[in-house]
C-alpha cells in the first residue's frame, strides 16, 4: 500500500494542499501520505477559486505523490489516475458518475468532487505532486454561490462514516496509482475517456471565438480536450480555453 500508508490529521487548517506543500519543502514525507482535516478556512479550488465545505461533513484531503517516473509533459496521467480512483470509490455507492474534463467529478449534471493537483517540477522531473481532493459526502445544504453541488448523502438519502470513506478512498486511489506505476497508461486513458461527461454527444461549448455545437471525441496529448464541430473540424483545447455550456 502506498496511498494511505501514513495519515496526518488536523482538526482545522487553512488548506490541506498549502500545508502539505509547506511540509514537503521542509522534509520528505512518505509517499502516499494523506493529509486530511475537518475544516479548511482557506480551501482552494482551480483558478484561484475557493473550496468551501461544511465542517466535519466531507472529505478534504491531500495526497503526497512522488511520480518521478512520469515526464512532466505527461502529468495529465496523474490527474486521470486520481479521477478514476474517485470514480471507483463513488461507484461503490452509485450507479453512475463521470469526469467533467479536466478533473471535476460529476453525478448526472452536478459536481460531487473537485481535484487540485499541484506539482513541483525541476527540469524534466516531477519532484512531487500534491493531489488535493474535496469530495462531498454528508453535506446536505450548499451555499447559493456554488453552481451545481451535490453530495453522496443528497444522492442516496443516507449518511456515511467519514473515516470509513477516507480509508476506502485511499484504497481506491492506491489501486489506480499502482496501475500508473505499472505503466498501464493506455488502460488509464481509455477508462478516463470512457467516463468523460458529455462524451460523443452534441452539446454547446464556448471557446475564444464564441459559442458552438460540438462533441467530445477524446483526450489528446498533454491532456488536451478534442472536440469535433458540426462542420467536421476538430479542435484541441488546453484547460481554460474551452467552457462547457451547462
Ligand atoms: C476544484 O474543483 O476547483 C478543485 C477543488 C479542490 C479542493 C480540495 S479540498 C482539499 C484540498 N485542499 C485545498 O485547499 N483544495 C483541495
Amino acid at each position: 500500500m502506498i496511498i494511505g500508508s501514513n495519515l496526518l490529521f488536523f482538526e482545522n487548517l487553512p488548506s490541506t494542499n498549502t500545508l502539505t506543500a509547506d511540509l514537503l519543502k521542509k522534509s520528505r514525507l512518505p509517499e502516499g501520505t494523506i493529509v486530511y482535516t475537518n475544516y479548511q478556512s482557506a480551501g482552494r479550488g482551480y483558478s484561484g477559486n475557493r473550496w468551501d465545505s461544511e465542517e466535519s461533513k466531507n472529505l478534504l484531503i491531500s495526497v503526497v505523490l512522488f511520480p518521478s517516473f512520469v515526464n512532466p509533459v505527461d502529468q495529465f496521467y496523474i490527474s486521470m489516475t486520481v479521477s478514476l480512483g474517485i470514480c471507483d470509490f463513488l461507484m461503490r455507492f452509485l450507479t453512475d458518475c463521470s469526469v467533467k474534463w479536466p478533473n471535476d467529478i460529476y453525478v448526472n449534471n452536478d459536481k460531487i468532487a473537485g481535484i487540485l493537483i499541484e506539482s513541483s517540477v525541476s527540469g524534466d522531473q516531477i519532484e512531487y505532486s500534491v493531489a488535493g481532493i474535496g469530495l462531498n459526502i454528508n453535506q446536505e445544504k450548499f451555499s447559493d454561490t456554488i453552481p451545481n453541488p451535490v453530495s453522496l448523502s443528497r444522492l442516496t438519502g443516507r449518511s456515511y462514516d467519514l473515516r470509513a470513506c477516507l480509508m476506502q478512498l485511499g484504497t481506491d486511489l492506491d489501486n489506480r496509482y499502482k496501475q500508473l506505476i505499472a505503466g498501464n497508461r493506455l488502460q488509464i486513458k481509455e477508462e478516463y475517456v470512457s467516463k468523460l461527461y458529455r462524451l460523443n454527444e452534441w452539446f454547446e461549448f464556448r471557446d475564444i471565438k464564441g459559442r458552438y455545437t460540438g462533441r467530445i471525441l477524446t483526450v489528446a496529448d498533454y491532456g488536451r480536450l478534442q472536440i469535433e464541430r458540426e462542420n467536421g473540424n476538430i479542435n484541441e483545447y488546453a484547460f481554460k480555453e474551452i467552457e462547457f455550456i451547462l
